[in-house]
């Protein structure tokens, strides 16, 4: 078998801009996150927001936005999503496992948190085989859970 093409975290330029807004989750996980046009535009009027698309060898295939909250000490994964095409593949995990070592490395971080919307297919799953936990606490109908570094 192949070796699996290197996962990276790029910067979006205007050359890639279209292909990373083309990328879509499943008709069923539209619910967990908005799409990726609107989290980049959120982005531009968010100073707090690093956002990256992410590749796997020389192929957009998802897209991240962290809100970096520097003086709490707490980071926030605010959108996390792999192109339905590309699920299930382990780039989830490369790739979110970049952006924690990333935070981890940061002078002041303490812990990354973040929230999902439990039921059917929900990525609930996913953060907890990161090492997310969840903290009991609910945001407008969503779980939230935290990795402390
Ligand atoms: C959640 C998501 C990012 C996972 O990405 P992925 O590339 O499919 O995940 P991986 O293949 O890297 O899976 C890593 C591990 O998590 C598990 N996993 C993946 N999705 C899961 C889910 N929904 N529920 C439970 N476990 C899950 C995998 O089985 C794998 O487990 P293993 O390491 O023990 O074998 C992707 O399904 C997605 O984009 N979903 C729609 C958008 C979304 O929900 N984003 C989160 C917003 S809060």
């Amino acid at each position: 078998m192949p070796a699996a093409p290197p996962v990276t975290l790029r910067e979006i330029t205007a050359d890639t801009l279209r292909s990373i807004i083309r990328l879509d989750v499943g008709e069923h996980q539209k619910a967990f996150v908005a799409p990726n046009s609107v989290s980049i535009a959120q982005a531009h009027f968010e100073p707090k927001a690093w956002f990256r698309a992410i590749y796997a060898g020389e192929e957009p295939i998802g897209f991240v936005m962290v809100y970096e909250n520097p003086e709490e000490s707490e980071y926030f994964l605010w959108r996390f999503m792999i192109d339905h095409r590309h699920q299930g593949k382990g780039y989830g995990r490369a790739a979110l496992s970049q952006v924690i070592e990333r935070i981890r490395g940061l002078p002041a971080a303490t812990r990354l948190l973040t929230s999902y919307l439990p039921g059917e297919g929900s990525p609930g799953g996913f953060y907890h085989r990161m090492g997310f936990v969840d903290n009991g606490d609910e945001d407008e109908g969503e779980s939230i859970t935290v990795l402390e570094f």
